[in-house]
């Protein structure tokens, strides 16, 4: 039996406005020029184009804007121009709204290396400034290959880019990730990018937090009571975070070759999730307050050594397989990958957050690519009765309660318990309550470039990750990626279209408990 209700969780009601100016609606960004790096690649074409073509026709960008785009292809301004109709030609524009700012569109091409190019940037921007009217305000987004990010700083910086020119204008840096390759590196390359833009002119994208159903973690825990009094280690016997995708690689082998899951997923996406369910409640849901309990939550993970890490995480890598029906080649035959690969594109491992709230509370995790099924989700395992009043067989098919919040895709909430069995006898088993998003609201989920996009032009760093956070989760993913390193422990194997190896069964079972079913 499945009982359906969208009221059972008072989310509609309570639904947080979680931007810093709290119960208002979406500010306007000021006049400004978003100026994009790595422009005819295919982030800027899939993901931070259409993004600005929906804020521009449902009118949320100021008349005073314009896009700069740079690169290397040489192209003139017309070429962009397209690129942008074509990234863009699908998206409804009864208004000619994003028509009229297309035309106003630059393109500097160039190398990233050459002060010359940064030198005819500069000029760009201050022609672009007075037809415009954007005011000197600038946000750059850096959408190029990561070992570009510090020399895109540091060239921005020579011309005196990097500066706002008077208290009243703004200039802000948008970074994708991945922000570093392990620890070291994020270091070195933060320390790089302050050397230009101080922490608060930074945006670190990570486009998990730009999701809804992400945001409404908080919304679950924070603007309902009777969470609160469960959501600890007296009642959670332990936690289990999932991030299934039933893609493989496609186009980007070569890139992931030098990621591999843990890099990929692990180290950003699911430490975001983790934060933001596990960390203490916030005093305001104010940008510095919610970053600081996030970071506060990072710092209590607990950091194994190796050793211990080999003996609770699993690695594996896709073989061939069926997907929907369809055959799909192994990893190892992706373009750009090679035939002996040890990359991973399957982890699964176990943490513990050493706090007073969770202490002794396993945090099970697992990802993978070409998996039966693409789903998101957390889902809180909560402790056995401590007395059953049925005999066994009433109550044989009983599991543990669960709440699990399904982040994506049939985004929502549900919450299964023992009912009784209709009939003379006192069966009991698990039943479900579902709130499914689409059916409670009727607004449409903006899309979380939108929204992160949105606030990188205004100003709000909330969803956006600090360098503190970064440092974090680096710090404790490290003893993983040593072990990988040493090539231990030994790389799985789990054909496409299955939920994982043999091998992350048999580590959750290790304690007697067992994936959730997806
Ligand atoms: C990206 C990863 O950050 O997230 C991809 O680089 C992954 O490999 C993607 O497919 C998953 O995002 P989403 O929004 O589809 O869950």
């Amino acid at each position: 039996m499945t009982t359906k209700s969208s009221t059972m969780f008072n989310v509609a009601e309570a639904a947080l406005e979680l931007s810093s100016d709290v119960n208002s609606e979406r500010r306007k960004p000021h006049p400004l020029v978003l100026v994009i790096f790595g422009a005819t690649g295919d982030l800027a074409s899939r993901k931070i184009l259409p993004a600005i073509c929906h804020l521009a026709v449902r009118k949320e960008l100021p008349d005073e804007f314009a896009i700069v785009g740079a690169a290397s292809s040489e192209i003139d301004d017309e070429g962009f121009k397209k690129i942008v109709y074509e990234a863009t030609k699908d998206i409804d524009d009864p208004e000619g709204i994003w028509a009229n700012y297309l035309k106003r569109f630059r393109y500097i091409s160039g190398d990233y290396m050459s002060s010359d190019t940064f030198a005819r940037l500069e000029q760009v921007l201050s022609e672009v400034d007075t037809e415009c009217k954007t005011n000197g305000n600038r946000v750059y987004y850096l959408a190029t290959i990561p070992k570009l990010f510090s020399v895109v700083a540091n060239g921005l910086k020579t011309v005196g880019c990097n500066k706002a020119k008077t208290k009243d204008t703004f200039v802000r840096l948008v970074v994708e990730k991945p922000f570093g390759v392990d620890l070291e590196s994020a270091k070195s390359l933060d320390q790089d990018l302050h050397k230009a833009f101080s922490e608060d002119q930074i945006f670190r994208i990570d486009h998990y937090m730009g999701k809804e159903t992400v945001q409404n973690v908080l919304a679950l825990r924070f603007a309902n009571a009777i969470f609160e009094p469960i959501w600890n280690r007296r009642y959670v016997d332990h936690i289990q975070i999932t991030v299934a995708e039933t893609l493989g690689v496609e186009h980007r082998g070569a890139f992931y070759e030098t990621a591999g899951a843990l890099r990929d997923i692990v180290q950003n996406h699911v430490m975001q999730v983790l934060s933001l369910t596990l960390m203490e409640p916030p005093a305001s849901m104010e940008a510095g307050g919610i970053r600081d309990e996030k970071v506060k939550l990072l710092k209590a993970v607990e950091i194994g050594d190796i050793d211990e890490q080999v003996n609770t995480t699993v690695r594996a890598q896709y073989a061939s397989g069926e997907i929907d029906g369809q055959k799909v080649i192994g990893y190892r035959q992706e373009d750009g990958v090679s035939p002996t690969s040890e990359t991973e594109t399957y982890i699964a491992t176990r943490l513990y957050v050493d706090n007073w709230r969770w202490a002794g509370v396993p945090i099970y995790i697992r990802t993978g690519k070409r998996l039966q099924k693409r789903i998101t989700e957390v889902s809180m395992v909560f402790q056995r009765p401590p007395h059953l009043p049925f005999a066994g067989r009433l109550s044989r098919d009983l599991r543990a309660d669960v709440l699990s919040l399904r982040i994506q895709p049939d985004e929502g909430i549900s919450l299964s318990f023992g009912a009784k069995i209709p009939g003379p006898s006192f069966k009991v088993k698990t039943v479900s309550m579902n709130f499914s998003y689409s059916e409670a609201f009727q607004e449409v989920a903006v899309d979380a470039y939108e929204r992160l996009l949105h606030d990188a032009m205004v100003g709000d760093p909330m969803l956006f990750i600090r360098t503190d956070e970064v440092e974090q989760a680096w710090k404790i993913v490290a003893p993983i990626q040593a072990s990988f390193a040493q090539g231990e422990p030994p790389l799985a194997k789990y054909p496409s279209g299955t939920f994982g190896p043999i091998e992350a069964e048999r580590l959750i079972q290790a304690s007697g408990r067992q994936w959730q079913n997806l």
